[in-house]
């Protein structure tokens, strides 16, 4: 096999090798512990992965955990996000704007995956490893351990066009963001919930700079906080200018409650998240979440494993 680190060439090849993945074993739903008996080391193996990537760089943890929303989001968790080449022709879901160049960590799954093949070749799906990389990022910001179930399979269909219309922008209002969740089975409360993992990692300033000028005219970001992104940003800030801010300025590596005790206080970086308490259904539970840092956890980790569960392709090889 290639050697990790192999950047493009490596995750083309790490990919090529999820859609050559095809399993004997019937994959009727996700179990814990799918790979018991065929891959005992593989949570293993990842978790060396993902721990020796982070003390290196704590970045890559929020990077680990929206790769896997981001594949779940568009066409189930089935590694899609991950591919180079879009096999019909076009752009793939990494080329568009919500992922390019914004969506990291790449080169970690690409490690994660030369672990495991090395000790048992063509067995772990990608989309699986993507889910273990996110269990185990939440497992090192924020002090939490769960179960994730296993089985899933890989799809060889990657369609730039299916990630604009699925993977939500910053600029989202509430009801946008409810139902983009509620396309995906997911609930009010699991999109509030989830919201959360942006009490870690970061944010370039074309999703937030020009909303936070129209937001200050509403007054509903903090005028210090306004002027301090502004000192950041460019003024005119597009897609690819580099700069980047935390997105909760108070704990950014920790994965704690402090993204809903920043929405009170209009310390919210995107209009999305300050979106969650100028609703008055929501804002009560927000505040809760802000109050009761278990409560939220708690809900976190149920609603990280339903996301994991969001069209699972088992059994049936509908997309090979
Ligand atoms: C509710 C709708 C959501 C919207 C509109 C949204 C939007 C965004 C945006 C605009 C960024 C910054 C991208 C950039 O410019 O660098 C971001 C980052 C992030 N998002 Fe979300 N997001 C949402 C939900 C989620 C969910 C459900 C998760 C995980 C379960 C998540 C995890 C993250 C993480 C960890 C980062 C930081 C990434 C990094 O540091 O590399 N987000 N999100
Ligand atoms: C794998 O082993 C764990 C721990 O013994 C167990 O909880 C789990 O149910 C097993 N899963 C399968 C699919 O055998
Ligand atoms: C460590 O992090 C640096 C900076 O993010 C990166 O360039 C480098 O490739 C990483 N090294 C390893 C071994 O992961
Ligand atoms: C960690 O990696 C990110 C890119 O993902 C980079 O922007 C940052 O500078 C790195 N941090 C260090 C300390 O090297
Ligand atoms: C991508 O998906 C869109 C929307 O479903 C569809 O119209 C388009 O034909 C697809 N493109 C390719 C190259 O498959
Ligand atoms: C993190 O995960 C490990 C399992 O690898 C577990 O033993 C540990 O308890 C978890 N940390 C916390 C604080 O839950
Ligand atoms: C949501 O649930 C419905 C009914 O069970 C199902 O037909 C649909 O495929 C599900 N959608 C997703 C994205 O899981
Ligand atoms: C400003 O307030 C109006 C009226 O409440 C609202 O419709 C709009 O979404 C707000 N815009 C921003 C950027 O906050
Ligand atoms: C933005 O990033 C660029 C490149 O890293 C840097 O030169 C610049 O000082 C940063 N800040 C502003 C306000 O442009
Ligand atoms: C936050 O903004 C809202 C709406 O403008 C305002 O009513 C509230 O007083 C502000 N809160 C703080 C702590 O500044
Ligand atoms: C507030 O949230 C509820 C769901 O909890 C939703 O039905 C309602 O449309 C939202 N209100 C606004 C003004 O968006």
């Amino acid at each position: 096999m290639r050697t990790s680190g192999g950047g493009f060439a490596g995750l083309v090849a790490s990919v090529a090798t999820v859609c050559l993945l095809l399993p004997t074993a019937s994959r009727a739903q996700l179990k814990v512990g799918f790979y018991n008996t065929t891959c005992p080391n593989a949570e293993a193996l990842v978790r060396q992965v993902v721990t020796a990537a982070f003390a290196n760089n704590s970045s890559v943890a929020p990077g680990l955990i929206r790769l896997h929303f981001h594949d779940c989001f568009v066409r189930g968790c089935d590694a899609s996000v991950l591919l180079s080449v879009n096999p019909d022709c076009g752009n793939t879901e990494r080329q568009s704007s919500a992922n390019n160049p914004s969506l990291r960590g790449f080169d970690v799954i690409d490690a994660a995956k030369t672990a495991v093949e090395r000790s048992c070749p063509r067995t772990v799906s990608c989309a699986d490893i993507l889910a273990f990389v996110a269990r185990d990022s939440v497992n090192l910001t924020g002090k939490l351990f769960y179960q994730v179930p296993t089985g899933r399979w890989g799809g060889c269909v990657s369609n730039e066009t299916e990630a604009n219309n699925n993977l939500l922008g910053p600029d989202s209002t509430v009801e946008v963001l409810i139902n983009g969740f509620r396309k995906k089975n997911l609930s009010v409360e699991d999109m509030l919930v989830l919201s959360g993992s942006h009490t870690i990692g970061s944010s370039h300033c074309a999703s937030f700079l020009a909303t936070n000028r129209r937001q200050r005219a509403n007054e509903t970001i903090s005028a210090a906080y306004q002027a301090l992104l502004e000192a950041l940003c460019p003024p005119n800030s597009g897609q690819f200018d580099p700069n980047t801010t935390e997105i909760d300025v108070s704990t950014p590596v920790v994965l704690d409650n402090n993204y809903y005790k920043l929405l009170s206080l209009n310390l919210s970086l995107h209009f999305s998240d300050d979106q969650l308490i100028r609703n008055a259904t929501l804002a009560p539970f927000a505040n809760a979440f802000a109050a009761n840092e278990m409560l939220w956890k708690d809900k976190f980790v149920a609603a990280m494993i339903k996301m994991g569960n969001i069209k699972v392709k088992t059994g049936i090889m509908d997309e090979i």
